[in-house]
């Protein structure tokens, strides 16, 4: 007793054990309950693998079948948490507005306020899942002035979202099945990726037997940040800085020498010291998705660029610095029509299976116990209290 390690960052501390994803840094492999990233991406959808997250197995037709039903079944979101979306500004970014709302879930559904209650569990599972696209297509709508939409529960859930955020009421939305595919593809390369700063902070705030929803409101501002989830937005920040006022390599030598602190937003992981098997995957599509949504890319190409100097450049090789899942997606959003300030919200939509997953295995862990770290003082040793006058 007495002793503690410091590990700034938890870079070589694990605090839990889990059987949901497994990583290999390294080699640059992602999977999921022990399914390759690349399977489920090219075989499976968002919904399947949400189940497969959350309960642990691939379901049956008649288990997808069920889930489904249920999740379209509580798409809706109730008036009076309709009309939370008008206090806030226009110009709000969506990533507090989305935690807002999923915080408020809990006022509204004040039977979640028991997290070992199993059933309630489940309610507050399917709610998040069927209610915060729909969350952010509101939150969307507010910031472009436009009317909100119903969910149409005879659509899919990627649908639905894409209907209820770029649809206007009494109008035909012809959903793209380009776009839908793209997009349920997306979120299934984000639907987990074990302890990163979100996720744990779910944990962390769910170890305090907080609820499903006061965790992952949390873990929604937690992945709110340029070095997390904000990643999407600031890498076609940076596209779009390098093509209006100046050229790669200029950029390039400014990230090495650490001017202002720049980093090549998209690069790098904690992990990853390989190539970033959803990068891979993303690229891969980017190029396709953009050509058959007729959208010709010259932020695209910078993008390239970019990648290829810095594959072959020391700075990066040495550090071992490669694109990761943020690299391409912003630019596939963009296609799509998505604000940047949006994409952020796309990823946290993408993620919610992944950390509704690790609330419910913590919650049901025999070992968890309240996340509590300790820490080093390096503050004052003992003095004496000075009356303000002899200060
Ligand atoms: N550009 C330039 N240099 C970098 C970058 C980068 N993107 N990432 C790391 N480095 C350098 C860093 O300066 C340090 O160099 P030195 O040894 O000379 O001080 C070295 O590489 C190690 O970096 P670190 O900050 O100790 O690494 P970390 O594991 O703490 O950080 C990271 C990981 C993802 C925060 C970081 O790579 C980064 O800031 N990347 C840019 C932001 C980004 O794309 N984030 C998305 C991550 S993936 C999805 C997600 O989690 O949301």
């Amino acid at each position: 007793t007495g002793y503690v390690t410091l590990d700034p960052g938890f870079v070589n501390t694990a605090a839990c054990s889990s059987e949901i994803c497994y990583i290999d840094g390294e080699a640059g492999i992602l999977r999921y309950r022990g399914y390759p990233i690349e399977q489920l991406a090219e075989r499976s959808s968002f919904l399947e693998v949400s189940y497969l997250l959350i309960y642990g197995e691939l379901p049956t037709q008649a288990q997808l079948d069920d889930f489904t039903e249920r999740v379209q079944r509580h798409t809706l979101l109730h008036e009076d948490l309709k009309r939370f979306f008008d206090g806030f500004p226009r110009d709000a970014h969506p990533m507090p507005v989305l935690s807002s709302a999923v915080s408020a879930l809990s006022t509204f559904y004040q039977d979640s306020l028991k997290p070992f209650d199993e059933q309630q569990v489940e309610i507050s599972t399917i709610r998040l899942l069927a209610k915060l696209p729909t969350i952010a297509a509101y939150a969307y709508k507010k910031s472009v002035g436009q009317p909100f939409l119903y969910p149409d529960n005879s659509l899919g859930l990627v649908e639905n979202f894409l209907r209820m955020t770029f649809g206007f009421p009494a109008e035909p939305y012809d959903v793209d099945p380009d776009m839908t595919k793209a997009l349920d593809l997306l979120f299934i390369l984000h639907a987990d990726h074990e302890q990163n700063c979100s996720t744990s902070t779910v944990r962390l705030v769910g170890s305090s037997e907080a609820n499903l929803f006061a965790s992952i409101s949390a873990g929604i501002n937690a992945l709110f940040g340029p070095l997390h989830g904000g990643a999407n937005s600031a890498v076609l920040d940076m596209l779009e800085r390098i093509r209006d006022t100046e050229d790669v390599q200029t950029f390039v030598k400014k990230v090495k020498n650490k001017e202002d602190g720049v980093r090549l937003m998209g690069f790098g992981h904690r992990v990853y010291k390989n190539y970033d098997p959803r990068a891979a995957i993303i690229k891969k599509t980017a190029d396709e998705i953009l050509s058959k949504m007729g959208a010709s890319d010259e932020l695209l190409d910078i993008a390239k660029t970019l990648e290829e100097i810095a594959l072959g450049d020391d700075y990066f090789v040495e550090r071992k610095l490669y694109p990761n899942v943020d690299f391409y997606t912003g630019l596939i959003y963009r296609a799509m029509g998505f604000p940047t300030k949006f994409f952020t919200v796309l990823f946290a939509l993408g993620r919610l299976p992944g950390w509704i997953a690790h609330w419910r295995e913590m919650m049901s862990d025999p070992a968890t116990k309240i996340g509590r770290p300790r820490q080093v003082y390096i503050g004052q040793t003992e003095r004496d209290y000075v009356s303000v006058e002899n200060r």
